[in-house]
C-alpha cells in the first residue's frame, strides 16, 4: 500500500446521484451522517475536493465538533486537518475554504494527476487522506487505483438527474454495512485481501478512546474465504483491553475456521505484558489461529526475551509483516 491512505467519502441518492441538477447546494443525507463524516474528518490528516465542488457547494471542509477539534489538538495536530482544492486555477478570494476557519486549518490548491498528488501529500507528512468529491474527482482517483477505502452514504431520497461517478470499473470488497437513522452506510475496500484487511485493522486503531500510555491497535480476524470473523480495538470494552484479545474473546475456540484464518493486526501482538496474565501471542496460539499478518513492530518491552512475533513463528504460525503499513499504523500512536 502507497501513502497516504485513501478514503473517498460520499452522499449518494437512491438513485445514484451525488447531486441534483440545480445551483442550490443539495444536502443528502442527515444530521447523524454529518457528525459521522465529522468523525471520519477528524481521524485524517487532509481533507481534498475538486474545483468545482468549491465553486457550487462553498465548503469550509472543517472539523465542525470542538471536542473532536480540542481531542486532535491534545495529540498535537492542527484543530481540523489540511484542506487541499484540486484545481488548475486559483481559487476564489472569497471562498469558505478561504476565508473561514483560518485559525483551524491551512488550504492548499494542487494540480495534477492523482500519484503526483497524493506523492506531494505524503512529502508533506499526509499519511490519513479524505477525498469529499465531486464526480470527477472520485472517477480519478478510483480509476488511478488510488482509492483504499470508499464510504458511501445512501440517502432515503431519488433526485432524478445529476452528476454521479459513473464510468469506472473496478471490483470493491464490502467491509460494512450500518444503518445511521435515515442513511444507510455501506464501507468498501480495494485491493488485494491482505492489503486491504491490514488497512482496516490500521482504521480500526483510529478508534480506540485515546490513552497517554497505551497503544492504539486495530485487529481483524478474517477467514479462508473472506468472512469477517472479527474485529477488535484497544480499549473496547475496558481500559486494559488489547485489540486482538477483544476480537478472540469474541470467537468460539472450537470455530473450524480458526485454523485456516488469519488475525491482521496494526501492531506485533504482545510477548509480554504487565497490565494481565494472558498475552495477545498466547491468545492467538490458544485459539489455533494459522495466520498472522502485522504492518509494526516495536522493539521488546523487555529485553532478552522473544517477541510475541517470534514465539508465534515458533508454535508453527505463519506470520507476515508489511513494514510499508508502518507510518499508517503509527498514526495513532502520535503522542506516544
Ligand atoms: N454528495 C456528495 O457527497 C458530494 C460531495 C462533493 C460534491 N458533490 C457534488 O459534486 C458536484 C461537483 O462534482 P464535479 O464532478 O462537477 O466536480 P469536482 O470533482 O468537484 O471538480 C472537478 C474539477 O476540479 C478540478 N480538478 C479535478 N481534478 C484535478 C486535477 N487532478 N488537477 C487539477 N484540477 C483538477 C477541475 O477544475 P478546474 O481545474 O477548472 O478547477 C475539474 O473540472 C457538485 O454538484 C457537488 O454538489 C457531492
Ligand atoms: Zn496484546
Amino acid at each position: 500500500m502507497r501513502l497516504p491512505h485513501v478514503l473517498a467519502s460520499a452522499a449518494v441518492s437512491i438513485d445514484g446521484f451525488l447531486d441534483d441538477d440545480t445551483p442550490e447546494r443539495l444536502v443528502l443525507s442527515g444530521p447523524a451522517d454529518l457528525d459521522r463524516v465529522d468523525a471520519e474528518r477528524a481521524g485524517v490528516d487532509a481533507i481534498l475536493v475538486g474545483g468545482d465542488t468549491v465553486r457550487a457547494d462553498d465548503p469550509r471542509l472543517l472539523v465542525r465538533s470542538p471536542q473532536r477539534r480540542a481531542d486532535r489538538l491534545a495529540r498535537g495536530l492542527r484543530p481540523s486537518p489540511l484542506r487541499v482544492v484540486l484545481s488548475s486555477r486559483p481559487v476564489a478570494p472569497d471562498a469558505r475554504v478561504l476565508t473561514e476557519g483560518r485559525e483551524l486549518a491551512d488550504t492548499v490548491v494542487l494540480c495534477g494527476p492523482p500519484d503526483e498528488v497524493l506523492d506531494r501529500l505524503a512529502a508533506h507528512g499526509v499519511v490519513r487522506l479524505m477525498i469529499e468529491g465531486g464526480a470527477r474527482v472520485h472517477r480519478d482517483f478510483l480509476a488511478a487505483h488510488a482509492v483504499d477505502e470508499l464510504q458511501l452514504a445512501i440517502a432515503p431520497r431519488l433526485v432524478g438527474a445529476g452528476p454521479r461517478f459513473t464510468g469506472v470499473p473496478l471490483q470493491g470488497h464490502l467491509v460494512e454495512t450500518r444503518r445511521v437513522e435515515q442513511d444507510v452506510l455501506l464501507r468498501y475496500r480495494f485491493g488485494d485481501a491482505d492489503t486491504r484487511w491490514l488497512a482496516e485493522a490500521c482504521s480500526l486503531a483510529e478508534r480506540c478512546p485515546p490513552s497517554a500510555s497505551a497503544f492504539s491497535v486495530g485487529c481483524v480476524v478474517v477467514a479462508a474465504d473472506g468472512t469477517v470473523l472479527a474485529t477488535g480495538h484497544s480499549r473496547r470494552d475496558d481500559v486494559l483491553d488489547h485489540a486482538e484479545e477483544v476480537a478472540l474473546r469474541d470467537l468460539d475456540h472450537a470455530d473450524p475456521r480458526l485454523p485456516g484464518a488469519t488475525i491482521y493486526t496494526s501492531l506485533e501482538p504482545c510477548g509480554q505484558r504487565a497490565s494481565r496474565p494472558t498475552t495477545c501471542t498466547q491468545h492467538i496460539l490458544d485459539a489455533g489461529v494459522g495466520r498472522v499478518v502485522m504492518a509494526w513492530r516495536e522493539p521488546p518491552l523487555f529485553v532478552g526475551t522473544p517477541s510475541g512475533a517470534a514465539r508465534l513463528a515458533e508454535a508453527g504460525v505463519e506470520v507476515i509483516e508489511r513494514p510499508e503499513f508502518v507510518e499508517l499504523a503509527r498514526r495513532p500512536n502520535l503522542h506516544r
